[in-house]
């Protein structure tokens, strides 16, 4: 029997009590398929920085590198907030992103049928909705040089190289292909010049995938696009800054942050979480929604593992939770027959997975 090396990085505020839940899950899906999975827990962020002093011990990049895969809870509190910038959490995230090379970071957007209602838009504009914002994760303004700041001026500077908006554009293409073939590539090349740089690289990557088609838009139009009318994409294609700020925005189609997944890949290790924070302020309280790191951990599965049909049995028990109307607190006013803790919700999900027939 395969035993799998998963990573486990609980991290900070509800990290732990939502990473917990997807283990209950991969375990119970393991039972009935013919893997195994063994853990082993390593410290990012906050935590990691009260133990050790840093916020990325060099022991969890070991650990991570020593892994199949790594599934990743959450980091950050107002804590660590007047720490200098590299010390706190955020910083360590970053660093690990870096350090594991993982520059394609895929941030699906669907909505489920049965919490149409719970959008901030009207039911006909979401319904239906499935788009994924490929995120470039480890370049752009997020790592440029120069930057600092001192009494009277802060700067950061934009940079790409065509070798980073080469690599990501074949992730999204190729990702297009297993989808309905449409990439909208989102810029701001009407101001930046690091953007038309992206605009003409994307452009000369796309006649590689001639059946993909190709449109391209400005970063302001597509925040107003995804909420006019989010079911025009399919592949939305970006870089670091602006794909951190419209994967935000995209989860809000779907009703609560508390739903979406990711995965961040590169050539080596590939690390699974969800889009949201750790929400210190609900931490410890047992009212988190732990359906988005479940439902990284069916990326992990289907992405780093290959193991597509328990991927989707967990995708199943997943919808099947919710149809059957059970919610965790914040989607509670929307068709909730049952409101269930985290952990409630997370042996629901571990149940059906474990006997979901394909
Ligand atoms: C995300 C987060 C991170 C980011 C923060 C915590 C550094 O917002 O994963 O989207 O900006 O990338
Ligand atoms: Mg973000």
């Amino acid at each position: 029997m395969k035993t799998y090396k998963i990573a486990l990085i609980k991290g900070d505020g509800i990290g732990p009590e939502i990473i917990d839940e997807a283990v209950k899950v991969l375990d119970a899906v393991a039972s009935c398929c013919d893997f195994d999975f063994s853990y082993e827990e390593a410290l990012m962020g906050g935590c990691a920085y009260d133990i050790t002093g840093d916020p990325l011990p060099q022991e969890t990049i070991t650990t991570a590198l020593n892994s199949d895969a790594v599934l990743f809870g959450a980091i950050g509190g107002t804590k660590w907030d007047n720490l200098p910038r590299e010390k706190r959490p955020e910083s360590g995230l970053l660093r690990f992103r870096k350090e594991l090379g993982v520059y394609a970071n895929l941030r699906p957007a669907v909505v489920y049928d049965e919490l149409v209602n719970a959008s901030s838009l009207k039911p006909e504009v979401v319904r239906g909705v499935d788009l994924m914002v490929v995120r470039e994760l480890i370049g752009g303004i997020y790592f440029g040089e120069p930057k600092g700041r001192d009494e009277n001026r802060g700067w950061n500077t934009m940079v790409y190289t065509r070798g980073e908006i080469e690599r990501i554009a074949h992730q999204a293409f190729k990702i297009a292909m297993t989808r309905t073939k449409r990439v909208c590539s989102i810029d701001k090349a009407n101001v930046l010049d690091v953007s038309q740089l992206w605009r003409d690289v994307v452009t000369e990557i796309a006649t590689q995938y001639p059946e993909v088609e190709l449109s391209h838009m400005y970063v302001d139009n597509a925040a107003m696009q995804l909420i006019r009318d989010p079911k025009q994409f399919d592949v939305m294609l970006t870089g670091n800054i602006f794909g951190d700020i419209l994967s935000d925005e995209a989860s809000m189609l779907s009703g609560s942050i508390g739903l979406l997944p990711s995965a961040s890949i590169g050539a080596r290790i590939g690390v699974y979480e969800p889009i949201h924070g750790s929400a210190p302020d609900i931490a410890g309280q047992g009212i988190a929604n732990p359906i988005a790191t479940i439902s990284s951990a069916s990326m992990m599965l289907r992405y780093a593992l290959g193991e597509i049909d328990a991927a989707n049995k967990i995708d199943n028990a997943i919808k099947r939770a919710l149809s059957e109307g059970y919610r965790t607190k914040d989607l509670a006013q929307y068709d909730a027959k049952e409101v269930c803790s985290t952990s409630e919700m997370g042996s629901i999900i571990a149940n059906y997975s474990a006997k979901c027939k394909h």
